[in-house]
């Protein structure tokens, strides 16, 4: 077997995108012991940086060990007890697999579904909410199957009026677009690693208030070979059901207590370190316009090289961009020449977008002017060898116009 030697790539799909090297130099740092000073000191400074990431308040901000199923799957499995009522709005894939992990623990389920390419009016929601009377909503804030992202504020305060706990998936947002957990008044956020983060994908910080851990500790039970007498004299009928994910005793471990679960994963929380400090470096506002700057710039390539945009422009999520496959081009022979031919990774999607988008993101690290300029070209060039009418040489203009004006509009400012 030779050693390992990855092709470079430039990765331009909704997740995982390309890692910051300094994140990469990070996870290279000798191992500590999970209990060493030194390693819980850097496990305080995550909790700090991911609180300021959610611009939240909460106490509880950590990660969970996982891709980011693990944390939607740690949240649910240690809120939802079998019979609760959950309301969950599906506008897209992810939506559909909050209600398979909703189900798995027991809920009664209530779905409203819109078109795939829209997102729901908050009202609808909310006059849902009034209907169905739900303990718990569960809603996709950035949806990357279809590239929209869901409105959450007024969500967010209607189910506060009504005690109704809001569980919000900010995977495909965090760190790429605007998250703000306490003014929204969002119960419960997980996060991924590998998307705006550009951390590898393998941890989902989550974070979650109050109204959230008196559930949790309603239901907290130590383990058996860890507790003390004081442990065990409080009972709990309804233990979590899941050790891995059972949030009571991870926020023993994240707390002083320090009570030992799994063994942490040491070399992860080095990489997420690094991830928040590189975004904290910048400025969370200033992160932001960073998106939208190269989503401008490769939307305005894509439409002047004649190709159009899936979807609901006004709800569009700023770090993915959906594209139509236009009629006659085969989607997947596109894809395999940017990959074979340039070593540009896009992505397809899924259920009934499958073949008919091709999806393009635009996060973390990989959002740069030069990976934007580099997936309009190749991707002009290959749709031109597919035969497929495009306008020569004007995608690259758009796209690098909308770098010139910016840059004037700063030298003005
Ligand atoms: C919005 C959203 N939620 C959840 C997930 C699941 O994440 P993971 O594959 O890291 O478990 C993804 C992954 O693409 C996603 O885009």
């Amino acid at each position: 077997m030779n050693e390992l030697n990855t092709p470079l790539r430039t990765i331009m799909t909704p997740g995982p995108v390309e890692v910051d090297p300094r994140v990469l130099r990070a996870m290279s740092t000798p191992i500590l012991g999970q209990f060493d000073p030194e390693f819980t000191k850097i496990m305080n400074e995550n909790m700090a940086m991911i609180r300021e990431l959610y611009q939240t308040k909460n106490h509880w901000a950590y990660p969970i060990d996982g891709t980011s199923r693990s944390g939607l799957e740690a949240v649910i499995a240690s809120l939802i007890q079998p019979g609760d009522n959950v309301l969950i709005p599906i506008f897209g894939r992810f939506g559909h697999l909050f209600a398979e992990i909703c189900e798995r623990y027991g809920a009664v389920i209530h779905t409203i579904e819109c078109p795939w390419g829209d997102v729901f009016d908050p009202e609808d929601i909310i006059s849902e909410m009034d209907r169905v009377k739900p303990k718990f909503v569960t809603l996709v804030h950035g949806e990357t199957s279809t590239g929209r992202m869901q409105p959450l504020e007024k969500v967010g305060h209607a189910c506060r009026e009504r005690d109704v706990i809001l569980i919000v998936d900010a995977v495909a947002t965090i760190g790429g677009a605007d998250v703000k957990v306490d003014d929204w008044c969002l119960d419960a956020v997980i996060g991924g690693s590998q998307k705006c983060l550009s951390v590898p994908s393998g941890m989902a910080p989550i974070t979650y208030n109050d109204r959230v851990e008196k559930i949790i500790l309603s239901r907290k039970k130590v383990e058996r070979g860890i507790a003390t007498e004081e442990d065990h004299k409080q009972f709990t009928s309804s233990p979590i059901r899941s050790n891995y994910f059972d949030l009571s005793q991870l926020q023993d471990y994240w707390s002083d207590r320090r009570l030992n679960h799994h063994t942490e994963a040491t070399s992860m929380n080095y990489a997420l370190r690094e991830g928040l400090r590189l975004i904290l470096e910048e400025g969370l506002e200033a992160r932001f316009r960073r998106h939208k700057l190269h989503e401008k710039a490769l939307v305005a390539g894509i439409e002047a090289m004649g190709l159009t945009l899936f979807g609901d422009p006004t709800c569009k999520m700023p770090t993915v961009t959906c594209v139509n496959v236009p009629k006659g081009v085969d989607p997947d022979a596109v894809r395999n020449t940017l990959l074979n031919e340039f070593g540009i990774e896009i992505a397809g999607s899924f259920g009934s977008l499958q073949g008919k988008i091709w999806r393009i993101g635009t996060m973390g690290y990989s959002c740069r002017k030069e990976n934007v300029l580099f997936v309009l070209a190749g991707l002009e060039a290959t749709l031109i060898q597919q035969g497929f009418a495009v306008n020569r040489g004007e995608a690259l203009q758009a796209a690098l116009q909308v770098y010139v004006s910016q840059k004037k509009q700063k030298v003005i400012g």
